[in-house]
């Protein structure tokens, strides 16, 4: 199958293609830094996704994985829901063959934890899920969203190598984890390729954070 898979050149987006590639499947990859990944079964295209203009054609792919995202920048609105929006529309026109579409947002969407434009930009994602999944059912298109809470990536480091902060948020984490972007990975996977019955849905990926009592902490 050809995937496109935005954010590609770090965190989960690379990590999600990597499986992809491993399992057979070619990626489009495309995100504003250069690719890093090396594969006759990957395509890096440097883009960012606020530009619709700037965004490669694609016309045979089966499976979207928006992924690309920042975290408490000014650009949040613009980059998170708008860049995702301008992916999205693009390329649902362009390829006719498409069976999935999945978006990456955030526990912190149904908490409103985190960081105030941040949460908003994810929560804006869910909704705008819902929109393409009815406008797409009528195609045999899924389209759900997860929402996932932490991460180990760089998007993080600076509250994982704070021994002490990163201790009080596992304090309030129920499950006294946080996931691997392989873990990440395997989701992504199952509900792109497999899940053929499930639209319209986010699934909450939180170790415990919503349903368990949770509280929100980050360094100073
Ligand atoms: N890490 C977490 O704990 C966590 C939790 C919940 C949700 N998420 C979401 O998962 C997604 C990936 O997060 P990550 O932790 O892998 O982040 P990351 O920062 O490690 O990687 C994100 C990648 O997206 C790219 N990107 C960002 N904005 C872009 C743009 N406008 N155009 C093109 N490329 C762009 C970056 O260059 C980077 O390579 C994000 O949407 C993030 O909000 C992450």
């Amino acid at each position: 199958m050809k995937i496109i898979v935005t954010g590609t050149s770090r965190g989960i987006g690379k990590r999600a293609a990597e499986r992809y590639i491993a399992e057979g499947h070619f990626v489009y990859g495309i995100d504003k830094n250069d690719g890093v990944i090396e594969s006759e079964n990957y395509k890096h295209f440097k883009a960012d996704i606020r530009y619709k203009d700037r965004l490669p054609d694609i016309t045979d792919a089966e499976v979207l994985f928006n992924n690309a995202g920042l975290q408490n920048s000014e650009d949040d609105i613009e980059n998170n829901l708008k860049g995702t929006i301008n992916v999205t529309e693009k390329y649902i026109r362009s390829n006719a063959k498409l069976k999935s579409v999945l978006f990456n947002a955030s526990s912190s969407a149904v908490t409103g934890q985190e960081f105030p434009v941040y949460s908003a930009s994810k929560a804006g994602l869910i909704g705008y899920m819902k929109n393409t999944a009815i406008r797409l059912a009528p195609r045999g298109v899924t389209v759900n969203a997860i929402s996932l809470g932490g991460v180990y990536t760089p998007l993080n480091d600076v509250v994982v190598n704070d021994k002490e902060c990163f201790q009080k948020i596992m304090d309030v984490t129920p499950l006294k984890k946080w996931m691997t972007a392989d873990e990440v990975a395997d989701w992504v996977l199952f509900l792109t390729l497999k899940n053929r019955s499930m639209s319209g849905q986010n699934l909450l990926i939180d170790n415990g954070e919503y349903d368990l009592n949770y509280r929100f902490v980050w360094k100073d």
